[in-house]
């Protein structure tokens, strides 16, 4: 590939579109010619303390020199071939094995995808394909979350709990219904006398359960800690009345575990946060680290049966080219061993510790921060009007990102005034005081 200079590549980057923004905020954008550890550095010369990692996905950091080695012997060997009919590889089987039990003792059986969105839709298609074959065909509605992000494909974007990106698509689709998500901050359902937000969150999955009719809906989709949508940790109880409530009205619970999964919440998966049993299991980003694009849904031995116990003409008609491709699940495998090796959950648990606890202290210095929340490596911090009206300042928001930006600090705006941390689950307590430090120089800009 010819190397460009800086004024060259920004003028030709008009070429492509680029996700979820107006082009007209695309004037200075950071191109990224190289990366090492929590470090971007691009073509204008400028180095940039990632402090979302990507889009909170290379969880190992940028720059591993084994993991381009890892590919390139796999491609040598064979880089891709189909999973369809008859044929497997090597790397995708022994990826599954290794995924076997790894997130909850019933979740032993994978499907691989290419990312979120398609293991999402990955998910949901099970879903009506496990009622169809339980003969109860018109449990076809799923119902997640307001605020949550569940990816951008039809249905994925269905499920997503934020308008912004349905309104301009006529999203969403038929049979996606979404309740209010269990914000202890800013709970938008009603909340009883006595009743904590997550009692109240999980009654709001009753109720819609039971005004839809049990009978017509299949799945609720919930991400363990909501993301893009703001950051949202549940208070203790919710999982646990959640699948209650799921077993009592046959409902299947998928785990969006997209960006929660592979450490990136100081435990291996969300779910262990609240020893929470899904039914279906979604996964990408962590799982290679980004180096590769990889995805997937991990389904319960009881679905298993059904699939496989299925006759001939009532097959699990689904399938992507990509799907268990080799080159990308042999950086897999690899990438977990080196999380493993390196103890990388152990130290997003201890970093973030102490990016809670820096977070928490620019909350007491800045009267339009509040409510600093998070878990391992994945922090959301509010940016109010002001804190008795809890009302978020997205405007301020952007422009503390902004001014982050400018100092050298990579910070992303989510949901309603949050500002979401999601740094590589290798940083070091050095990195994490640089970015409190950064961040704290641009709210004081800001201010
Ligand atoms: C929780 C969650 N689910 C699904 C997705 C969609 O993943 P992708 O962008 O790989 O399609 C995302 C992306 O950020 C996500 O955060």
């Amino acid at each position: 590939m010819t190397t460009l200079d800086h004024a060259t590549l920004l003028q030709q980057d008009s070429r492509q579109l680029h996700g979820l923004h107006h082009p007209s905020l695309h004037k200075d954008p950071l191109i990224v010619e190289r990366a090492e550890g929590v470090w971007l550095y691009g073509t204008d010369g400028r180095k940039v303390l990632d402090g979302m990692v990507g889009l909170w996905n290379v969880n190992i950091g940028y720059g591993n020199q084994e993991l381009p080695d890892v590919a390139r012997e796999q491609m040598q060997k064979l880089a891709y071939t189909s999973g369809f009919v008859g044929m497997s590889n090597p790397a995708s089987i022994q990826l599954a094995e290794k995924l076997a039990g790894f997130a909850h003792p019933t979740l032993n059986t994978t499907y691989f995808t290419s990312g979120g969105s398609e293991s999402n839709e990955t998910a949901f298609k099970t879903v009506y394909y496990y009622w169809r074959r339980m003969g109860k065909p018109g449990k076809v509605k799923i119902i997640s979350r307001m605020n949550a992000y569940h990816g951008i494909t039809i249905a994925a974007a269905s499920a997503t709990g934020v308008s912004h990106y349905w309104e301009m698509f006529g999203l969403p689709i038929a049979n996606f219904l979404h309740i209010p998500d269990p914000n202890d901050y800013r709970y938008a359902g009603d909340l009883r006398a006595g009743e904590s937000v997550a009692q109240a969150a999980a009654r709001a999955l009753e109720e819609a359960i039971l005004r839809e009719g049990p009978e017509t809906v299949g799945g609720f989709i919930a991400e363990p800690i909501q993301g893009a949508g703001g950051l949202v940790v549940p208070g203790d109880e919710y999982f646990e009345r959640v699948r209650a409530i799921c077993d009592e009205y046959d409902v299947l619970l998928i785990a969006d575990e997209v960006i929660t999964g592979f450490g990136r919440t100081g435990e291996w998966f969300g779910q262990h946060l609240w020893n929470l049993r899904p039914d279906i299991m979604s996964f990408a980003k962590g799982v290679t680290s980004g180096y590769l694009p990889l995805g997937g849904i991990q389904v319960s031995d009881a679905i298993r049966d059904v699939i496989v116990n299925a006759p001939a003409d009532q097959s699990w008609m689904h399938g992507l080219t990509y799907s268990g491709h080799a080159a990308a699940c042999a950086v897999g495998i690899r990438n977990i061993e080196i999380m493993q090796e390196q103890k990388l959950v152990e130290n997003a648990r201890e970093m973030g510790k102490r990016l809670g606890a820096g977070l928490n202290r620019l909350r007491d210095e800045f009267d339009f921060v509040d409510n600093v929340r998070g878990r391992g490596l994945l922090w959301g911090i509010e940016i109010v009007v002001d804190r008795e009206s809890r009302k978020g300042d997205k405007a301020k928001a952007g422009a503390i990102a902004k001014a982050a930006m400018q100092r050298g600090l990579r910070a992303r705006p989510v949901g309603a005034g949050t500002i979401a941390f999601a740094p590589s689950l290798a940083i070091t307590a050095g990195e994490v005081d640089t970015i409190v430090e950064l961040l704290g120089s641009a709210m004081d800009a800001v201010a």
